[in-house]
């Protein structure tokens, strides 16, 4: 069987595939997120470390008969782990949600030459979570820390080296470090050195189902596995979870809807990141890449609105009655919109100082047209995020669909409607991240020939067709939706 460690921001979750990609094992470990000042969130690597052992032991004991053949890891994106030259880690790991970075970032962007002269070295802006703002962070607040800085690893490849003694990462987390030449797949100098970096801080790149080293004999008397065990490169847990749905060909794009939105689709070649309004990584396939709209305000916004109307319910307050309640009243919500920035947004507005809004209220509009506007608004931010995948060229007309929301059907039935696409939902992409480096590491052991080949083992539902007129209902809307952040936006700040 294959394992697949995926080490994300509250839980380590590790799961045993078998040759034909079924689940046979799994376990589960948490771990604190530490908040020193608001806006700072960082851990200590090694409860990641004793997480990935707890879990790994765990699905180990319930492994007895089978013979692992081979670990693929994943997990949380964008975080620093420092590390001396004794490599012992120098300070706690600043994670992906960690904001503190933001001056920094404008202040590589200005080095590099502006928005534009970035976008032509990395395809991507320098977002405030990514890892290269942190590196000038730590120069300017913590200068004898990073002079002792010998290397950096992302998350997950601590546990690898750990497991194997060796510093090595993927393409697709190397690319979420901001530093990362995304068209050519190698790093950028001009970027590192703009943090004060060289190639020789950088972990070794590999391409995602590359074996980056075996299991060092210490690991394996630990687990009780054989030493030299293949650990393959793996990749970033948002890059996995398009994965994990089976989206590694250009086609189907991937959605995720849970507390926050995910939209990932695959490209035979780089697309340019005009603007940089969307995230555009290395894929996890040699010959791919992977684009990417993170919204942060999807299943949250409906949870927020639960959070707020069950207090005067009198009782619990359900999401499926909520969504109940919601479609109870008509398409369109008798023209009521909400703009659901309750957190501000990252993708399709970049918009740090976006707020929520219902706009178009009457005294014909009651909860349900309010729950039911929430859930457009949801799903018509969804779509605004197709439309930059359409414009950056990825017109895949199908939809795959995972996350909490999409356990209700009403959920899947309004996302055909308002993007007026095809849904389906696939097996695997349920288990996170983990699932799809465990089917890399399929690849590694050469299970499967290829990604592709590997993922057809992720089985897809019959796909729930939109509704034409509700469609074309939603077709009319859309375009006035868009409107509503840069007409709101003066009253935000
Ligand atoms: C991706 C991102 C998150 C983190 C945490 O850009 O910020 O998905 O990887 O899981």
């Amino acid at each position: 069987c294959f394992i697949g460690i995926d080490l994300g921001t509250s839980t380590c979750k590790t799961l045993a595939l078998d040759a034909e990609g079924n689940v046979v094992a799994k376990a589960n470990a948490d771990y604190p997120l530490v908040t020193p000042r608001a806006g700072w969130a960082e851990q200590d690597p090694e409860l990641w470390w004793r997480a990935a052992d707890e879990t790994m032991r765990a699905v180990l004991a319930r492994l007895e008969g089978w013979r692992v053949q081979a670990i693929g890891l994943t997990g949380q994106m964008h975080g620093l782990v420092p590390l001396d030259a004794a490599d012992e880690v120098i300070r706690p790991a600043m994670l992906w949600c960690d904001q503190r970075a933001a001056p920094q970032c404008d202040t590589i962007t200005e080095r590099v030459g502006g928005l534009d002269a970035l976008l032509a070295l990395t395809n991507n802006r320098m977002l405030p979570g990514f890892t290269g703002g942190k590196f000038l962070w730590m120069a300017e607040h913590e200068p004898d820390a990073f002079a002792r800085m010998h290397r950096f690893l992302n998350p997950k490849d601590y546990l690898r080296l750990r497991m194997t003694g060796v510093h090595a990462t993927d393409v697709s987390d190397a690319s979420g470090t901001g530093l990362f030449d995304v068209r050519r797949r190698k790093w950028s100098a001009d970027l590192l050195a703009v943090v004060g970096l060289t190639e020789a801080h950088t972990p070794t790149v590999f391409e995602s189902s590359e074996v980056t080293s075996g299991l060092s004999t210490d690991a394996a008397k630990l687990w009780g596995l054989p030493p030299g065990l293949p650990v393959v490169a793996g990749g970033g847990d948002a890059v996995m979870q398009t994965t994990s749905q089976g989206v590694v060909e250009p086609g189907s794009i991937g959605l995720t809807i849970g507390t926050a939105g995910i939209v990932g689709g695959a490209a035979r070649t780089c697309p340019d990141n005009r603007g940089g309004l969307i995230q555009v990584s290395c894929g996890n396939a040699p010959d791919r890449w992977h684009v990417m709209g993170v919204s942060l305000n999807a299943g949250g916004s409906f949870q927020w609105l639960r959070e707020t109307l069950e207090p005067l319910m009198g009782g619990e307050l359900f999401f499926d009655q909520l969504a109940a309640l919601a479609i109870s009243t008509p398409p369109g919500s008798d023209g009521l919109l909400f703009l659901p920035y309750l957190m501000g947004e990252r993708c399709p507005d970049i918009a740090a100082d976006g707020r929520g809004a219902w706009v178009g209220l009457t005294r014909r509009h009651g909860a349900g047209h309010m729950a039911r506007a929430v859930m457009e608004g949801v799903l018509f931010n969804m779509r605004a995020i197709l439309d930059l995948f359409a414009e950056a060229g990825l017109t895949g007309g199908r939809l795959r669909a995972s996350g909490g929301a999409t356990a209700s059907r009403i959920w899947l039935e309004l996302l055909a409607d308002v993007t007026g696409r095809p849904v389906a939902t696939v097996a695997g992409a349920s288990e996170g991240g983990a699932f799809g480096a465990a089917l890399l590491a399929g690849v590694g052991a050469e299970r499967w020939r290829t990604l592709d080949e590997a993922v057809k083992v992720v089985a897809e539902t019959a796909p729930i067709q939109p509704d034409p007129a509700r469609a074309s209902l939603y077709d009319a809307m859309h375009p006035i939706y868009k409107t509503l952040y840069p007409a709101l936006q003066a009253t935000f700040s």
